[in-house]
């Protein structure tokens, strides 16, 4: 054989590790953890967070100015939610180009800048990718609805309906009505699951995959981190559209309840999450998922038989805990962290009310905030905050139907009332608008902004800032916090959630007063590893002593403590 052919082959075997290398993910410890596992995220709603040119809504730009502040407050990595071109119907969950930036937000320029200021500060940016539909002004589904034999046909899902004025079958959009529209132009229906503006794609069609797969390579190489996957229990439908089973009752749009048997979690979706992990692993990224499981089995398949799949999945059970009961989070808990995979805590999102208000008892809100602060971020996992979260920033529900943007909120006024209220403006300063504009907002901001804002709340050593800043402080530094295991302590008491995070002989336990009554609470550790100990504070409210293993909590009061041999 000749040299040439050699060389030729060394070249190969050269390109080849060369791509292997790229594709292992890099360990940032001797445990093997991913830079996402040491990682805090923080959700931003781009309309919501900063705005520079004073239009009311906020832009990347604003994202930009503000990348010092996210540093400083203990953020590694931001998720920003949709901002690519959308007419805003879902407010960008409608995606009419999936590789550029809306004019409302800046340019791809504005993008990239973002992007380097964040390198500067440390702060990775997660895009938000839309992949089980997208908007009805995107071109594909212009060229798709324009005749049956459009090149862009099959990239969605048409049908036939069953007879005059019938649609496919019974299947319901969540957000009100048949999931199946009828196009007049060529008499055939489309699905969308969510609104008829956002139309599902079909991802049976090997060039829809291959294109959505492309896309996210197009953003790895502009310096995007990874990816929050919206929606992907949808992603597949059953293609012979059998009907949902009915069960009884009706939803908050009025519309009959069914089982979603033939359009939610089939199998596929595995296949697809297993292809876009492959290229997230290319460029060390990582995939979050939008994942609402009813039960521990569901999230459990969405790591991936062999840690293939997403690494993030949002454990959104917790959220439904929804009361502060020490039981029922040690059940969610215990059954998360022995999973097997990486777990992922939220307590709030654009879609849902805000912590402060579903966890507060109109009375102590604050404290409560700085308790649930406390204790999600000291859980073994990866936490993602929302933004405002971190200064007990409140709900401001609109009150009157004509007042709400969300159109699910008008559809289904008053029992659906929409997500207008979680999405208000971040609360910067007690100026005008909270300091986020100084024309108004496109929400308006609640009257508690004069007191739970970034400026008055950062004078303040005791604010629910103060505590969110003191604990991520505490979970960069400390190696229990940051590598240790979870041990759920004090079972039985009903009031006060206890646990321990252990690592090679050093431990933290965290104790947290869940009731609004003074609790008295004492620990043995002695078959944990520390037959004598002593808890040394290393975070904690103002009316809390520990004697040695014997801790007085005031109500809502919060501990988080070394012990010590
Ligand atoms: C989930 C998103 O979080 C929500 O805001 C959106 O309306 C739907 N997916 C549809 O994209
Ligand atoms: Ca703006």
């Amino acid at each position: 054989m000749s040299k040439r052919f050699f060389s030729f082959l060394g070249l190969l075997i050269l390109l080849f590790s060369a791509v292997s290398a790229a594709a292992q993910s890099k360990s940032v410890d001797p445990e093997g953890h991913k830079w996402w596992q040491h990682a805090v995220f923080y959700e931003i709603y781009p309309r919501s967070f900063a705005d520079s040119n004073n239009d009311g809504i906020g832009d990347l730009k604003g994202i930009t100015e503000k990348m010092s502040y996210l540093h400083g407050l203990g953020v590694d990595a931001i998720w920003i939610s949709p901002c690519f071109p959308s007419p805003q119907v879902d407010f960008g969950y409608d995606v009419s180009d999936y590789e550029n930036i809306d004019p409302m937000y800046g340019t791809l320029a504005d993008f990239d800048r973002m992007v380097e200021e964040g390198k500067k500060h440390a702060v990775r940016i997660i895009l938000d990718f839309v992949v089980n539909h997208s908007s009805d002004q995107h071109a594909w589904f212009i060229d798709s609805k324009s005749s049956k034999t459009a090149p862009h046909r099959d990239w969605y899902i048409w049908r036939d309906g069953k007879g005059p004025g019938q649609p496919p079958n019974n299947w319901i959009s969540t957000f009100g009505g048949s999931a199946w529209k009828l196009d007049p132009a060529t008499n055939q229906y489309y699905y969308h699951y969510f609104y008829a503006q956002q139309p599902d794609l079909n991802w049976r069609n090997p060039t829809v995959e291959k294109a959505m797969l492309d896309t996210t390579r197009w953003w790895y190489k502009r310096g995007v981190s990874g990816f929050r996957l919206d929606a992907v229990d949808t992603l597949f439908e059953d293609p012979n559209l059998p009907d949902n089973p009915a069960l009884p009752g009706v939803n908050k749009q009025g519309d009959p309840n069914t089982d979603e048997i033939h359009n939610k979690r089939l199998p596929e979706v595995h296949d697809v999450l297993k292809k876009l992990r492959t290229a997230a692993d290319e460029s060390d990224a990582v995939l979050i998922g939008e994942t609402w499981t009813s039960n521990i089995d569901e999230l459990k398949a969405y790591y991936g038989s062999h840690d293939n799949e997403l690494q993030m999945p949002m454990d959104f059970m917790f959220t439904t805990v929804n009361k502060l009961s020490p039981p029922e989070f040690r059940k969610q808990i215990a059954a998360l962290d022995g999973a097997g995979g990486w777990p992922v805590y939220v307590i709030s999102n654009h879609d849902i009310t805000r912590s402060y208000n579903r966890y507060g008892d109109g009375r102590n809100n604050d404290a409560i905030a700085k308790l649930m602060g406390a204790f999600y971020l000291t859980l073994r996992g990866t936490p993602i905050m929302y933004y405002g979260e971190e200064l007990g920033m409140e709900n401001n529900d609109p009150k009157r139907k004509e007042d709400v943007r969300d159109p699910i909120g008008r559809t289904g006024w008053p029992n659906e009332i929409g997500r207008d209220g979680e999405r208000t403006p971040m609360q910067w300063s007690s100026d005008v608008n909270a300091g986020f504009s100084g024309k108004d907002p496109w929400l308006p901001v609640p009257a508690s902004y004069k007191t739970n804002n970034v400026a008055v709340e950062s004078k303040d050593p005791n604010s629910v800032l103060s505590m969110y800043r003191k604990v991520l402080a505490l979970r960069h530094t400390n190696e229990a916090l940051i590598e240790g295991s979870y041990m759920a302590l004090n079972e039985d008491d009903a009031n006060v959630m206890s646990y321990l995070r252990s690592y090679k002989g050093k431990a933290v336990l965290v104790a947290l007063n869940m009731s609004a009554s003074p609790q008295k609470v004492t620990f043995n550790l002695a078959d944990r590893g520390f037959a004598s100990a002593n808890l040394t504070a290393l975070v904690m409210t103002p009316g809390v002593s520990a004697k040695g293993m014997n801790v007085s909590l005031e109500p809502f009061g919060v501990l988080i403590a070394e012990v010590e041999k």
